[in-house]
């Protein structure tokens, strides 16, 4: 399969402040899994492997607490780090959520926006997931914004589903972005497709579809979005499959339970290590 991968991936994103020719990008997503501890742990390893991640632009989404951590510990790397969600106001009366400007504060890069997890049980639609995209992007952050259809169905009904979500997740940062001639924003954004049936599954999506899927959203970005973007593929990553859904036409793996255990995380990582 063709693939046209922006070059390097993302031209904006801090990686390539420190680094030329990152080309392919690898996240870990560690949703509640891990103790503050635990991610500490976690953290100072990877910091300590950094060697062994190549030329691969990766970055992780800690819980809420443990951001200002990643902080110091990834201090003067090439990891980047972000948060799991955001609020999309920057202050006021929001008892309990976070601010984007407080994640911005503590240097994130990435925010991820629309989880099937965040959809399924807390209420996440398209227009909250739109309102947060457009706050991730006025604060200077990349969204990760996620997609995905809710049950293995035909590839063209998936795409169907898959690029409405996109339309609708972009739409308040469309209008509220876009400069005064009317043309649609600049800054680099990530689009995590992830099947939601695919996600914490005994196997991830078949590679055809991931590829198929994924150039339907390269053909929507297109339309909508002017800056730099990748197409990444979450659900069920594993070692053993990263190299084929590599292949199969996106950009890079966003990594849930197997990213837990560093060495399987290094493992995707090094998969990825390669010319594209
Ligand atoms: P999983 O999670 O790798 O544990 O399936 C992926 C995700 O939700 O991003």
């Amino acid at each position: 399969m063709n693939l046209s991968l922006p070059n390097p991936a993302i031209r904006n994103l801090a990686w390539s402040a420190r680094r030329s020719g990152v080309r392919r990008i690898v996240g870990a997503g560690h949703k509640m899994y891990l103790s503050f501890q635990e991610t500490q742990v976690w953290l100072r390893e990877l910091r300590r492997r950094e060697s062994e991640l190549g030329n691969v632009g990766v970055f992780v989404l800690p819980t809420f607490t443990a951001i200002a951590e990643a902080r110091s510990i990834l201090a003067e790397s090439n990891i980047l780090y972000g948060a799991q969600d955001t609020y999309w106001e920057e202050r006021g009366p929001f008892t309990g959520e976070v601010s984007p400007l407080v994640l911005k504060e503590l240097g994130c890069s990435l925010v991820e926006i629309g989880h099937a997890e965040r959809r399924a049980m807390f209420g996440e639609d398209n227009d909250r997931v739109a309102r947060k995209v457009a706050a991730v992007l006025r604060n200077g952050m990349a969204p990760v914004l996620c997609v995905g259809e809710a049950r293995d169905q035909s590839e063209e009904m998936a795409i169907s589903e898959v690029v409405n979500q996109v339309r609708a997740g972009l739409g308040a940062a469309v209008l509220e972005l876009a400069d005064a001639e009317g043309e649609p924003p600049a800054a680099p954004i990530i689009v995590a497709y992830e099947p939601v049936w695919a996600i914490g599954a005994r196997a991830g999506a078949p590679t055809s579809r991931v590829g198929a899927v994924a150039n339907a959203i390269r053909g929507t970005l297109s339309d909508l979005w002017r800056g730099d973007s990748a197409v990444i593929y979450g659900g069920s990553v594993t070692p053993v499959d990263a190299t084929g859904l590599l292949d199969g036409g996106v950009d890079g793996l966003f990594v849930g339970r197997a990213s837990l255990d560093l060495d399987e995380f290094i493992r995707i990582v090094r998969a990825a290590d390669r010319p594209v």
